[in-house]
């Protein structure tokens, strides 16, 4: 299993370097180690189908855990996408393996690959399989020099807000409360689903909330907005970044997220983070990923999709 992690490992390096935002110096033994962990899960309950050139090189690879819960509070099949990016045929048939894969499973299904491989992410359509999402990683000190040169402030009050750190007694019920009432299903199938709910509250109720970067926006006493999000180590990237944001509907579109923006990437540069990443299909936050700097790095896809393939290119 080592060598085919390895393997596995530097093929995946083949697109991750293509990324300017990739490490000079990438942990590989640490990629080897991931890795290693998903091979061993797969064993367990999961799919994997390895397609080699002729000489028995890897070419591409689709490899898909069973996560109980997943991200999505729920059960969910998570796959990845592994190409050279040199071996076009190889990758559709790895991506044929995986559509007819998911056709075979009832849980709810998500994937992921490296971007802009458009002739696979067509293939994976006719499969079943939809772009729903993209995925940017930007420089957390270049976005913030745009945001101060910018003259973006550090505080809601031209709006009549107030900004707080997230309080676990007084906030946790209302912040829960505002992402079921503030996100639509076309911008992440999971979000409006109540396994999503229950597992924030989850989230929300450990004592990491309390600690990392967590604000609530509210007008007088009522929450009207939470971003949040933490960072960890990566062996390509560095230490990265998360991002989550939700504004109530009625504070949506006003201009609020350049000061979210400013103020969570204030903390994440406090917490010496490298890089940004995140996750959207979101027209604003497209837009502010061009305008401060971010590269995309994956297409996220699934059953369904609401755009077509040319909104996210
Ligand atoms: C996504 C969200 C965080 C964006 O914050 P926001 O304060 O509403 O966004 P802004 O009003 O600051 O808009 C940012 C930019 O996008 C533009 N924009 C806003 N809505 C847009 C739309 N539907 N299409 C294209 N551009 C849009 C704005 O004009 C602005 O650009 P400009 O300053 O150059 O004019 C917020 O709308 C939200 O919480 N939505 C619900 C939850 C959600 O989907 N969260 C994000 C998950 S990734």
């Amino acid at each position: 299993m080592n060598n085919l992690a390895e393997e596995l490992a530097e093929l995946s390096l083949l697109s991750i370097r293509r990324h300017p935002l990739c490490l000079e110096a990438v942990d590989l033994p640490k990629l080897v180690e991931r890795f290693k962990e998903s091979l061993e899960r797969i064993q367990t309950c999961g799919f994997q189908h390895i397609v080699r050139g002729k000489r028995g090189q890897i070419e591409a690879a689709a490899l898909v855990t069973f996560e109980e819960p997943s991200f999505t509070g729920a059960a969910c099949w998570t796959g990845r996408l592994h190409i050279h990016p040199d071996a076009p045929e190889s990758a559709l048939a790895a991506a044929v393996a995986l559509a007819d894969f998911a056709r075979t499973v009832e849980q709810d299904f998500d994937a992921s690959m490296s971007y802009g491989y458009r002739d696979v992410a067509i293939r994976l359509a006719q499969g079943g399989l939809f772009v729903h999402a993209v995925t940017f990683l930007g420089r957390v000190d270049e976005a913030l020099a745009k945001l101060r040169a910018d003259a973006i402030p550090a505080d809601f009050d031209r709006w009549g807000l107030t900004c707080a750190p997230f309080c676990q007694c007084e906030d946790k019920d209302a912040v829960v409360a505002l992402h079921g009432s503030a996100f639509e299903e076309r911008y992440g199938w999971f979000l409006t689903k109540p396994d999503f709910l229950v597992k924030l509250r989850e989230d929300l109720s450990k004592e990491n909330a309390k600690t990392e970067s967590h604000f609530v926006i509210k007008n007088k006493r009522q929450v009207v907005g939470y971003f949040a999000g933490g960072v960890d180590p990566t062996p390509q990237w560095g230490r990265r970044a998360g991002m989550h944001f939700v504004l109530a509907h009625e504070w949506q579109g006003k201009g609020l997220s350049r000061v979210m923006y400013r103020m969570l990437l204030e903390a994440h540069a406090r917490n010496d983070a490298r890089v940004f990443f995140g996750g959207t299909s979101q027209p604003p936050v497209l837009k502010l990923a061009r305008q401060l700097g971010r590269v995309p790095t994956d297409w996220i896809f699934g059953r369904k999709t609401h755009f077509p393939l040319d909104y996210f290119l």
